[in-house]
């Protein structure tokens, strides 16, 4: 994965409730095809992240379970599919591709990855969202969001919030 295509957006320190807002901004501007992927420690907030965006796409966030065990979870909404995964458990690049996940990418659905790396190194994918969570403390976490260049439509309509809101909410 190359990140100096990518553009960042660096989201500073938030809340949980600052998190959420930003996931829903993030959700509003998706059109289908888009891969995210979480990167951050346990408990860094990765799962929150997803329930928000995904109540952008139509869907209820009170449904989105974590899918450490199940690996994927799909969840039809009102606007696109939310394909959820979380790679955690699997210890080979071949497992996470035996998933079947990125064959589930399609114009109406957006994947969503948790502990991508095991997919990072293979990717062909260039609509490609890279969310960084780190925890700052019990309560707040510092957030960077990278957009690769095929997704203008994403960074202008990031763009225009961020100089709506001067990088704040
Ligand atoms: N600012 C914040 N942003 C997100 N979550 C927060 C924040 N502050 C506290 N939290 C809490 O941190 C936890 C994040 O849990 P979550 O399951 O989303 O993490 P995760 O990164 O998916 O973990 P895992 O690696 O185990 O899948 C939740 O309990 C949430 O309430
Ligand atoms: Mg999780």
């Amino acid at each position: 994965m190359e990140r100096s295509t990518q553009k960042v957006y660096e989201l500073g320190a938030v809340n949980e409730q600052e998190l959420c807002s930003w996931a829903k901004v993030l959700g509003e501007c998706l059109r289908g095809g888009e891969l995210l992927l979480l990167e951050g420690e346990l408990g860094s907030g990765k799962t929150k992240f997803v329930r928000c965006v995904a109540q952008s796409l139509g869907i209820d966030e009170t449904v989105i379970r974590s899918p450490s065990f199940t690996i994927v979870n799909v969840y039809p909404g009102s606007v696109l599919t939310l394909i959820h995964a979380d790679l955690f458990r699997l210890s080979s690049a071949e497992e996470a591709w035996d998933t079947g996940l990125m064959e589930m990418l399609d114009s109406k659905s957006v994947v969503a990855v948790e502990w991508p790396e095991l997919i990072m190194k293979d990717l062909r994918e260039t609509k490609t969202i890279i969310v960084e969570l780190s925890l700052v403390d019990s309560s707040h976490r510092l957030v960077s969001v990278f957009v690769d260049s095929e997704l203008d439509y994403l960074r202008e309509s990031l763009d225009k919030y961020f100089e709506r809101f001067s990088g704040g909410l």
